[in-house]
């Protein structure tokens, strides 16, 4: 079963928030390039038709990418099924047995709150809809160890590991796939990628904007759980890891599980929470919340390449820019043989991964004049990623096909959680900030690499 593809997608929370924004633009996607010929019946528990679901998808088609061409909309909505009903109820599960019709191996695709998964879970198994079936599920997965430990035993009860697909949308990202391509196809980056000559890495998560009425959610969860330990540690295995032995998922997901292994433990002096002001008016917020908007983390990775080197993960919401990037910095050269050298120049590798794709090396070179004084350059190759595949539309695709490489193992979902828990739940109230700035200054001031943080600019 492992080799074919799913011969029908069941979209759980066909109504809601997500399926709106990202899915139904993406299966429009597929069934534009023709990579979506299967059935899709959406269920969720509102009353709805048929025909109230096919205007809601391309409502959220409209939205995501402006045009829409009927043509392909109406190829998408005739592939379109709905089942409506409560999860709880076993009826539900009969209507969308009865709506699978001949389907062998169809996906079930969760994206619905964690605390429905188990009931979904039984429904499916009780109706005889699990069998030959794959499982997508939508993060967070769990808010702790605990928590994934039961998640995965729930899992597990019906489905095998190789038929499960944890989401983590970053690594459906081309600038993130690109991350590991770059390091494993080039062998000019091998003889410093290592703790010789990287002195620090850091990757920095900016985003311009606040919880943007999602302030329910956000405040169960908090940047760390949010984007630091899914999205943004996704990012530090890519850097970090060794070269995968072969080309099938778990050759890959293998050597980011060994990083998992060596990161240690976070402590509270790894950590600097802040909180921007305004956050406690948002919707959906608890009076004196003490969740944390904006998180600075130091990870440190007990390996042969990388001991004793630091990286560190910024994140927060309403920063000065929206950017995403990682900077591995290189260590000064031995000897100022010219001027002095600034703290912080001198070399560096930029990955800008959001919203323009870039690769870029920080280096030194002479400014004209008479004198021997120099200048801080980049070299970089710019790539506006024209044609970029979504990334649910990749995943999507991937889960459909079985190809579980940009997906989270349970043991990876696990080690992640092991790493940040006792950072987790912090009541003390973070620091505050001005809505537009790095983070609380005062509590940042000395916590950072080595020679600071580079900003990313817009
Ligand atoms: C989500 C987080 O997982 O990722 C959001 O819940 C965050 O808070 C989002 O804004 C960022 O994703 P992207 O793809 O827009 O960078």
């Amino acid at each position: 079963m492992n080799q074919e593809r799913s011969d029908t997608l069941v979209l759980f929370g066909a109504t809601g928030d997500l399926a709106h924004k990202k899915i139904f633009p993406a299966l429009y996607a597929m069934v534009a390039k023709g990579t979506l010929t299967e059935p899709v019946i959406g269920v969720a528990f509102d009353g709805w038709d048929l025909k109230q679901l096919q205007a809601r998808a391309h409502d959220g088609i409209v939205k995501a990418i402006g045009k829409v061409d009927e043509k392909i909309f109406a190829k998408l909505a005739s592939l379109l099924r709905y089942v409506s009903g409560d999860y709880r109820s076993a009826a539900t599960f009969e209507k969308l047995k009865s709506a699978l019709g001949t389907a062998q191996h169809p996906l079930h695709y969760l994206a619905v709150p964690p605390t429905m998964f188990e009931t979904v879970i039984q429904g499916l198994e009780q109706s005889g809809a699990a069998q030959g079936a794959r499982l997508m599920v939508e993060k967070p997965f769990g808010h702790d160890l605990q928590s994934a430990r039961w998640l995965n035993r729930v899992l597990h009860l019906v489905f095998d590991e190789q038929s499960i697909f944890r989401i983590d949308h970053y690594l459906g990202k081309e600038a993130i796939q690109n991350l590991l391509y770059f390091r494993f196809a080039n062998s000019f980056l091998e003889p410093i990628w290592n703790r010789n000559f990287v002195e620090s890495v850091q990757i920095t998560m900016a985003e311009d904007f606040g919880v943007e009425g999602r302030g329910r959610f956000y405040d169960e969860v908090g940047c760390i759980r949010d984007v630091i330990e899914n999205h943004l540690l996704n990012i530090l295995l890519l850097l970090a890891m060794e070269p995968p032995v072969g080309r099938s998922a778990d050759d890959l997901i293998d050597e980011k599980v060994q990083v998992l292994r060596a990161i240690r433990t976070l402590t509270s002096d790894d950590v600097v929470r802040g909180q921007f002001k305004g956050y406690l008016s948002e919707p959906g917020v608890a009076p004196n919340s003490p969740v944390e908007t904006f998180a600075a983390v130091r990870f440190l990775v007990d390996t042969w390449r990388w001991r004793d080197v630091p990286f560190f993960i910024r994140a927060g919401k309403c920063m000065p820019v929206h950017a995403t990037e990682v900077i591995v910095r290189l260590k000064r050269p031995p000897l100022d043989v010219f001027d002095p050298i600034k703290p912080g120049d001198a070399n560096h590798v930029r990955f800008r991964i959001d919203p323009q794709v870039a690769i870029s090396i920080g280096a030194q070179r002479k400014a004209a004049g008479d004198d021997m004084i120099g200048e801080q350059v980049e070299l970089t190759a710019l790539d506006d990623s024209k044609g970029d595949m979504p990334p649910y539309e990749r995943l999507i695709g991937d889960a459909m096909n079985g190809n579980g490489q940009l997906f989270t193992r349970q043991d990876a979902s696990e080690l992640a959680w092991r790493i940040v828990g006792p950072v987790l739940g912090d009541t003390t109230p973070p620091h505050l900030y001005e809505p537009g700035a790095w983070g609380p200054a005062d509590a940042m001031a000395g916590f950072g690499p080595p020679n600071g943080w580079i900003n990313p600019a817009k």
